[in-house]
């Protein structure tokens, strides 16, 4: 089996601008040794990209457009967020795809767009409740990981991130289960082996989002399918945000 490196993300979503986020990073204070270990992301604002990044940890976009130039009002393409430093980008999360009506179409064309450009995707996919309590959960996945992967070559895939996160779990305080984590996890792995072969399936990584916070995350990031964690509110603070990567070094530690 691959040992796949953890990789720690901070969703700031809509929170921080460049003064707090520039805060942020002066207080967050990371080991040499544990950047060994566990790779460490945050997914800043736009605006706020450019004050956290040349720093020791990788720097996302939470957005992107899926065009490469032109007449597109108020977006930004991937060879801008390149142009400043950003190594990663969101793709597919939630909040987008239920408040602002993004598809598996256009998540696709995103995660291309953004390989295409030497970027990686953390692609995010999950299931609402109501999905998972009609026994959709499988299907849900099926779709949401065979449509945003339409097209990536093997080679490309192996440059994404997934992220896990269960909609229900999102911002809500309740975190899935180590048993209902796990399974999903080994669901998407599944699914990857299909769609690509079961080497690539090894050694993509999957995050967990929903709810991860230093109370949860050891035994979380301790299972074996779980290789990370896509985090929203605890990791607004530094001090939290340290502590899970803390958890992700003692995961493989
Ligand atoms: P949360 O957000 O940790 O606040 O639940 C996770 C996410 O939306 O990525």
């Amino acid at each position: 089996m691959t040992l796949r490196k953890p990789i720690i993300a901070a969703n700031w979503k809509m929170n921080k601008g460049p003064a707090e986020a520039s805060e942020f990073v002066a207080h967050f204070k990371l080991e040499a040794a544990d950047l060994e270990k566990v790779e460490i992301v945050i997914a800043a604002p736009f605006i706020a990209l450019s004050s956290i990044t040349g720093k020791n940890f990788a720097v996302a976009a939470q957005n992107c457009s899926d065009k490469e130039s032109g007449a597109y009002t108020g977006e930004i393409s991937v060879s801008m967020l390149k142009e400043v430093g950003v190594e990663y980008v969101l793709t597919g999360h939630s909040e987008r795809r239920s408040l602002y009506g993004e598809t598996d179409l256009e998540v696709n064309a995103k995660n291309c767009q953004i390989l295409d450009h030497g970027l990686k995707p953390i692609f995010c996919i999950g299931e609402t409740l109501a999905e998972r309590e009609a026994g959709n959960l499988k299907s849900v996945l099926k779709t949401q990981v065979t449509e945003g992967l339409k097209g990536i070559c093997n080679e490309g895939v192996l440059n994404c991130v997934v992220a896990y996160e269960p909609v229900w779990a999102i911002g809500t305080g309740v975190t899935a289960s180590p048993e209902q984590a796990q399974e999903a996890h080994a669901m998407v792995r599944g699914l990857i082996a299909e769609l690509y072969t079961p080497e690539i399936a090894d050694q993509i990584r999957i995050q967990y989002g929903g709810s991860m916070k230093p109370a949860n995350a050891d035994e979380l990031l301790g299972l074996p399918d779980i290789d990370g964690g896509l985090v929203g509110g605890a990791a607004l603070d530094p001090e939290s945000f340290l502590s899970l990567v803390r958890s992700a070094v003692n995961s493989v530690s």
